[in-house]
């Protein structure tokens, strides 16, 4: 009897893995709202259904079945729509049109796929402002589209780590990425749509994700949590952009660009700066031969080791050589 009720412990030891992390994406209440869930691999599905949590109790709002279609109960079918994505097959929405405040609260979707069995997702409904604000940064990471990016945080405090969370956060939505309990070693198996691999071992003020593969979609916040036996717990919040590879050339096109038309603009500017000086001394009757010879020297002196170590830079040759044909005009003239 002792030994029964010891594994019952055990079992419920065990069932307490980041327990009180029971939701895998919270969203922002709001009057139209949409709650989704995306399994994680293409399969056939025989039905999915959607619930409200009360406590133990399930209560049942609706169910999509690919051949039978969708089913809405009552009270229900009055504030929202039960939806299959037209992008994704392994995508369902629950999309309401009407809230109010009594739907704040704790829904699950639950696919039944053959032959692997049921995997249900908990999203949790709070009233809140900006999940964002709450979010003070600590770091800023800028990578480009297609690239894998690896975020780490080192634990300053000495305290005993009993837990690391990762989350990411938008203005409306919080999804758990990953949650590791240390004294288990082992991690909870996120519901996020995108594989995030990340390690749970015994020893780690340190903790990293890695994100393979990151697309524009991977941009945002991301928050990881030390949480001590004690309670305490400590938070820093990385912010990802990810660019478009594409954008980037295009970016480094229009620089190139912009500088060669400056270049250009300087150029013209030069000479005609040179032609109203040479003008005005004309008409001062200053004699500038001194100057000019000085000047002749400077650009020749400029010019020479251009023409002979690099013969290939087309674009500075042809500044340069601009200059010197139309100065020398006038030389004769002295
Ligand atoms: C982590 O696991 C230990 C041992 O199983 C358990 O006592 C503890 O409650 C868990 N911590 C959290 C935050 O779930
Ligand atoms: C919710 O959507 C309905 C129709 O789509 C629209 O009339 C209403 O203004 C929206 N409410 C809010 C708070 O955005
Ligand atoms: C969505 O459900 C409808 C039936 O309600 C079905 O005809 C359609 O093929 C489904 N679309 C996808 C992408 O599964
Ligand atoms: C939204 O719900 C309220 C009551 O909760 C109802 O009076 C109103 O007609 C509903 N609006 C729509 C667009 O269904
Ligand atoms: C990203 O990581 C995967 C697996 O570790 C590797 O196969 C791939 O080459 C990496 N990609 C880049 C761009 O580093
Ligand atoms: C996990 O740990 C292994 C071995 O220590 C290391 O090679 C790998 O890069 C780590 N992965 C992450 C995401 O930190
Ligand atoms: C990376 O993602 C892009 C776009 O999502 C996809 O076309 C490409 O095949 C992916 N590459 C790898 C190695 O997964
Ligand atoms: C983290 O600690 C702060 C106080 O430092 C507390 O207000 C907050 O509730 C804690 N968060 C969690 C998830 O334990």
């Amino acid at each position: 009897m002792d030994y029964l009720t010891f594994l019952l412990v055990i079992l419920h030891v065990h069932k307490a893995l980041c327990e009180e992390i029971f939701w895998d994406t919270a969203v922002k209440f709001a009057e139209n709202m949409t709650l989704e869930c995306v399994y994680p691999s293409v399969s056939s599905f025989t039905q999915i259904e959607w619930f409200k949590i009360h406590g133990v109790q399930k209560k049942f709002i609706g169910i999509f079945h690919p051949a039978h279609g969708v089913v809405v109960r009552e009270p229900y079918d009055k504030r929202l729509h039960l939806l299959n994505s037209t992008t994704a097959p392994n995508k369902v929405i629950l999309s309401f049109y009407n809230a109010s405040e009594a739907d704040v609260g704790t829904y699950s979707c639950l696919f039944n796929v053959f032959p692997r069995g049921s995997w249900e997702k908990k999203i949790r409904v709070v009233q809140s402002d900006s999940f964002e604000a709450a979010a003070p940064l600590n770091c800023h990471v800028v990578s480009e589209s297609g690239k894998n990016v690896t975020l780490t945080f080192q634990l300053q405090v000495d305290w005993p780590v009993q837990q690391v969370t990762w989350e990411k956060i938008q203005p409306h939505q919080i999804d758990l990425l990953t949650c590791c309990n240390l004294s288990q070693g082992r991690s909870y198996t996120s519901k996020y749509p995108r594989q995030i691999l990340s390690n749970c071992s015994q020893d780690i003020r340190r903790s990293s994700i890695l994100i393979l593969n990151t697309t524009a979609w991977d941009s945002g916040l991301y928050r990881c949590r030390f949480t001590a036996h004690s309670g305490e717990n400590e938070t820093f919040v990385a912010k990802l952009t990810i660019i478009d590879g594409k954008t980037d050339n295009q970016y480094s096109l229009f620089v190139a660009g912009g500088t060669v038309l400056l270049l250009f603009v300087v150029v013209i500017v030069t000479i005609f700066v040179i032609a109203c000086n040479r003008r005005r001394r004309r008409q001062k009757g200053i004699p500038f031969k001194e100057s000019w010879d000085t000047k002749s020297k400077a650009v020749n002196n400029y010019r020479s080791p251009i023409s002979a170590t690099q013969p290939m830079e087309d674009a500075r040759e042809d500044i340069y050589v601009n200059y010197p044909t139309f100065s020398r005009r006038p030389k004769p003239r002295v």
